[in-house]
């Protein structure tokens, strides 16, 4: 076979991975719209359930003299438990459920659509969503992620599957180099670690991912967001994902995409995009 033959191939293969990703953007929106509902039983019953039981506390209360001290003690560690319970369960059903919402909210809007958009909370989605993709392909893996969000950031108008695209990018690029750093380094004391700040800067907001993994040599910063390139092993990487982030942050959110690295040290991405779009 030829070499453009063989590269028609690759391209035509990178398409349908893209048509499959698109698909499962909607498979993931439908899924999570049938677990909204009977999520919403378990957070609905676990508040009525948490009311009945302190209900039932005044009532034990109020007829303590039908029960001996032994009996109230351990009628009191029964509730205080089951309360506890129901909180715990009342906690991470809403939990959940923000979740769902945030799935369904970011594969609703149409392509290219702006939304003003909580940036920390799809920030923090899609780092665990990444982190947790990492997991499940190796459980070896673990990383620690250090977060800081500040506090009162103002919605930011962005296209959220493309933004949370972005972060997916730039996560699963730490991950593998934190991963590659630990299976190379001879540094016992070596503590693979993800830091991720997103602040306030001006008119614009600034979304830093920065990991101590094996770094980026001059060689591949050169190539860095040409599509295709990559130094990852067949099956691997498709090199496509610096040049998708830099084309949505500078080409569609009309910002900019900055990398700092040392080699053997450390490698940051700074985005920097505007809070508001303006018509271009
Ligand atoms: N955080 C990082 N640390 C070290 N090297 C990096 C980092 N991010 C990117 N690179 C280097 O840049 C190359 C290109 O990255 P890019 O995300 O575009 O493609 P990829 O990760 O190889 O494949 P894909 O993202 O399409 O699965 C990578 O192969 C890797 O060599
Ligand atoms: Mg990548």
């Amino acid at each position: 076979m030829n070499d453009s033959q063989s590269e028609i191939d690759y391209l035509k293969k990178q398409i349908s991975k893209q048509e499959k990703m698109a698909s499962l953007g909607l498979l993931s929106a439908g899924i999570a719209h049938e677990i909204q509902n009977p999520l919403n039983f378990v957070i609905n019953f676990s508040v009525s359930s948490a009311r009945l039981l302190r209900d039932l506390k005044e009532i034990i209360d109020e007829s303590a003299d039908a029960f001996s001290e032994e009996q109230k003690n351990e009628l009191q560690e029964i509730l205080t438990d089951l309360q506890n319970n129901m909180r715990k369960i009342e906690a991470n059903g809403n939990r959940a459920s923000s979740i769902v919402k945030g799935i369904l909210l970011y594969s609703r809007g149409k392509e290219n659509e702006y939304i003003p958009t909580n940036l920390a909370q799809l920030t923090k989605e899609y780092v665990w969503l990444s982190f947790h993709a990492a997991r499940a392909n190796n459980k070896s893996f673990n990383v620690s992620i250090v977060e800081h969000y500040e506090e009162g950031l103002p919605p930011a108008c962005v296209i959220p599957q493309d933004f949370s695209r972005v972060v997916l990018n730039l996560m699963s690029n730490a991950c593998y180099a934190v991963y590659h750093k630990s299976q190379q380094t001879k540094d016992l004391h070596y503590k693979p670690t993800i830091c991720i700040e997103l602040k306030h800067e001006g008119d614009s907001v600034r979304l830093v991912i920065e990991d101590n993994g094996t770094g980026i040599s001059e060689e591949v910063q050169s190539h860095l967001y040409t599509p295709f390139y990559t130094t990852k092993p067949i099956g691997e990487g498709t090199g496509l994902g610096l040049a998708i982030s830099k084309s949505i942050v500078e080409r569609k959110h009309h910002g900019q995409l900055i990398m700092e690295t040392a080699v053997g040290e450390f490698t940051r991405f700074t985005i920097l995009i505007p809070i508001k779009q303006t018509s271009h």
